[in-house]
């Protein structure tokens, strides 16, 4: 059964299974951080409130405690994240 991504702020969408979080997040306009997006900078972290993800390849990165790399994990559960500096997304042109 697909999961669900609720982002604190009250946002929550179902992602397409074959993208990663990071991915999945930039589906929906939704603004990530991210530099080298295979989990060796760190800088795409947010906070992982509640559920589990799986991590697709084993991230390089320092996680802190309670965070998550989307750009190598995927939700194995319905998730609730907090972005640092909150939930903005795109503008479209
Ligand atoms: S973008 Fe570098 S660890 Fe995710």
């Amino acid at each position: 059964m697909a999961n669900i991504i609720k982002i604190m702020e009250g946002f929550s969408f179902i992602p397409r299974s074959e993208l990663n979080l990071l991915e999945a997040l930039e589906s929906q306009k939704v603004n990530v951080d991210y530099q080298c997006r295979e989990g060796f900078c760190g800088s795409c972290q947010v906070q992982l409130l509640e559920g589990e993800v799986e991590y697709t390849s084993e991230p390089i990165a320092f996680i802190p405690e309670g965070r998550i790399l989307p750009c190598c994990c995927n939700a194995k559960s319905d998730l609730t994240i907090e972005i640092p500096g909150g939930c903005h997304l795109k503008k479209t042109e």
